[in-house]
């Protein structure tokens, strides 16, 4: 299917990493349709991500924050959005542990403010990105047993309750007001553009610094990666085909322990593995995700096309090639951030 001009779609996060990926990705297939990104740009926006599509009419960014009532109530009588796919959000544990209180802000509250703007401009369609961290965590001696979207949700951080919270309004809103909504679940994503205080921006950054790699505790806790082109082809299909008041979850059918991760970049990258160090584990740390997606794979024909050894070369060549996105990014602020994270961790 395809969308044609007179589609306006409100991209919220846009200056993130999967909602710039998503940006690029709709810019490419429908070439014709308007963009419109609100972002607060907080630490994790990066205007210098967007900035290719500034001179495209058909690309509108503003800066603001989706708890800002007035603001988003504003975006949408000018826009008049045929859609709205809700990426903004506080995504990091780590920050969660140290300060909830912005996550609850923006993770909740800005979702329910965006879809209340909906309501109010013509039940427009809401898609809300969540996370699989909302069905908590599966033992590591259990590969027989996987999320699915019958899964209770069990969340263990305060990210991921601020996420579970933001779902079940989302399907009180179908509920009760009939607002168009969906929800997809994924499981950890990688590529471009990712902002690098996560597992794998972390440690090709700090390996071509040459600086130690801090991983928690042994280092065994498993997550599933996705590469987030094939996350945003799986919302593109939700956003065309996907049944309103349904979840969907997305798994990228490829379950690492950390470690592997980092020594498969110190070897990509022709570092020891000497710069490995084990640090204290995070607090709550959630053992393993592993995510069935054949609702999605049945329904909707998807399926994650990159496999894992691809897509993680493409990753650290981009990181490689583009030292002039990331290096500004690691300088003050993040430099704090580190400092405070991994300073008292070792
Ligand atoms: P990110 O942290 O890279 O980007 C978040 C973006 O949201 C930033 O541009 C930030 O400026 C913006 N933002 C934050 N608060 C805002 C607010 N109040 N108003 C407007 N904009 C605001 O996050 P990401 O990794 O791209 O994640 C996008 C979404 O996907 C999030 O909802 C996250 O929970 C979900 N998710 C991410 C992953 C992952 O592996 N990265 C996995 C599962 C789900
Ligand atoms: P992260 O990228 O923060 O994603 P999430 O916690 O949402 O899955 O972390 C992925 C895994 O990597 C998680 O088990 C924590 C671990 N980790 C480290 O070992 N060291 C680090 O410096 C970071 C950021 C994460």
């Amino acid at each position: 299917m395809a969308w044609n001009s007179d589609k306006t779609i409100i991209v919220t996060g846009g200056a993130g990493f999967i909602g710039s990926n998503f940006i690029f990705y709709l810019r490419k297939k429908y070439p014709d349709i308007r963009i419109v990104c609100p972002d607060k740009l907080t630490y994790a926006g990066n205007m210098t991500t967007v900035a290719p599509l500034l001179n495209d009419d058909k690309f509108r960014f503003v800066r603001l924050d989706i708890c800002d009532r007035k603001g988003v109530y504003e975006l949408f009588d000018e826009e008049k959005p045929d859609i709205v796919v809700n990426f903004a959000a506080e995504s990091h544990v780590d920050r969660s542990i140290d300060s909830p209180e912005v996550f609850l802000q923006t993770n909740i509250t800005g979702t329910s403010v965006l879809m209340d703007a909906c309501r109010e401009y013509g039940n427009v369609r809401f898609h809300q990105i969540s996370t699989d961290e909302v069905y908590g965590d599966l033992p590591l001696d259990r590969p027989d047993m996987l999320f699915t979207e019958e899964t209770p949700l069990d969340p263990s951080s305060p990210y991921s309750s601020s996420k579970a919270s933001a779902d079940l309004l989302a399907m009180a809103y179908y509920r009760t007001y009939g607002l168009p909504v969906t929800v997809s679940r994924c499981s950890n994503n990688y590529g471009p553009y990712q902002f690098p205080e996560k597992l794998i921006p972390l440690m090709i950054v700090n390996a071509l610094n040459n600086k130690s790699l801090p991983v928690y505790g042994e280092g065994l806790n498993i997550r599933d990666w996705l590469y987030v082109e094939d996350h945003c082809r799986a919302v593109d299909l939700i956003l065309q085909k996907g049944r309103v008041g349904e979840v969907y979850n997305i798994g990228g059918n490829t379950e690492m322990k950390n470690i592997d991760i980092v020594k498969l970049i110190c070897k990509a990258l022709g570092r020891s593995e000497e710069l490995i160090v084990h640090v204290e584990d995070r607090k709550g740390h959630d053992k393993r995700y592993a995510i069935d997606h054949s609702k999605l794979s049945s329904e909707l024909g998807w399926k994650p096309l990159t496999d894992f050894g691809k897509g993680i070369k493409n990753t650290i060549e981009w990181y490689v090639e583009h030292r002039e996105w990331w290096e500004p990014v690691i300088s003050g602020e993040y430099q704090r951030y580190y400092e405070k994270m991994y300073g008292e961790r070792t």
